[in-house]
């Protein structure tokens, strides 16, 4: 039996993976960790614990306590706050890393971290972007990113370390917002297409960008974990890919649902650059090939179940 450890469990996907986690590996398995005190009850109907990703004594004790065998690290800044800041978003998002693989290599626990679409820059090929490419990322974020993928195989070519991770694109969801990134706008514009039928875009039009629905977010993020090693070629920064649109795409879906739907375009000049240094669409073959990863969501599909959801969740 798996005893799991999320950090950052109260971000975006976090608040959503603990509850999948306990459903199958048993309420008590899953410990859910966060600097945050004020986090959902639902995090609390198993375990939590108050971590901070920097102090390295502290996720020590937690892994001793509960005998971890596997992390999923959730901790980072996002790429538009990560502009705003970019020596926190190395401290946070490299330092917290670091003190995973060094208890890692110390006391063997699996490792997963995610990277990102972000991972990726201007000069990389935008339209099916390989696996193995160009990656000279043109945000803090990404470099961190870039960083992150490096130091994992680092720590498994060196030490034999079981890390494991995925390459995620912009994550859509209902629960727990996104915080400060680059497509939050594709979660921002359900809850305001049912609150006020319009939206006012930050990205131009015509910026086509990955992205994925969080029931897919979250079956990547385990799947990866539970796949068999020997058939791993690359055991980090998978490219999962499930759909590719730009903002009026999704604004014509929403139009399915409630016709008077407007969008409308103010564009965030710092969001806009790092989209278009963005892929388009990325090639996930490798994952297909090497552990079975198929994503089930598609935008139509994704924009039925979001406004179904959110329909119910703002109670209009
Ligand atoms: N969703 C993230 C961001 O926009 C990318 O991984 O920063």
């Amino acid at each position: 039996m798996k005893n799991i450890l999320v950090m950052g469990a109260a971000g975006q996907i976090g608040s959503e993976l603990v509850p999948a986690m306990r459903k199958i590996y048993g309420n008590s398995n899953v410990i859910a960790s966060d600097i945050r005190t004020d986090v959902s009850e639902v995090l609390k109907e198993g375990p939590f614990e108050i971590v901070d990703c920097l102090d390295i004594t502290k996720i020590k004790d937690v892994i001793a306590k509960y005998k971890i065998d596997t992390v999923y690290n959730l901790v980072a800044l996002l790429s538009a706050v990560g502009e705003q800041n970019p020596q926190l978003s190395w401290k946070i998002n490299i330092g917290g890393l670091m003190n995973l693989l060094e208890l890692a290599h110390e006391l063997k626990f699996a490792l997963f971290t995610p990277s990102s679409i972000g991972a990726f820059g201007l000069s990389t090929p935008h339209d099916n972007t390989p696996q193995d490419t160009i990656q000279r990322p043109n945000s803090m974020y990404g470099v961190t990113k870039v960083s992150g993928e490096l130091l994992c195989d680092y720590y498994h070519q060196k030490y034999g370390i079981d890390t494991r991770g995925v390459r995620y694109p912009g994550i859509i969801s209902n629960v727990t917002p996104p915080g400060g990134g680059t497509t939050d706008y594709a979660v921002d514009i359900y809850y305001k297409a049912i609150q006020e039928k319009k939206f006012t875009c930050n990205l131009k039009p015509g910026t086509y960008l990955d992205m994925m629905y969080m029931p897919d977010c979250i079956r990547a993020g385990i799947e990866i974990m539970e796949a068999d090693p020997s058939k791993l070629i690359h055991r980090n920064a998978f490219n999962v890919a499930a759909m590719s649109f730009e903002p009026e795409m999704i604004a014509a879906e929403i139009r399915k649902y409630i016709p008077e739907f407007v969008i409308n375009y103010d564009i965030d000049e710092v969001r806009q650059a790092i989209a278009e240094s963005w892929p388009n669409k990325m090639d996930d073959t490798c994952a297909h090939e090497e552990w079975g990863w198929k994503h089930e969501y598609d935008l139509p599909e994704m924009t039925e179940d979001m406004l179904n959801v959110l329909q119910e969740k703002l109670k209009i």
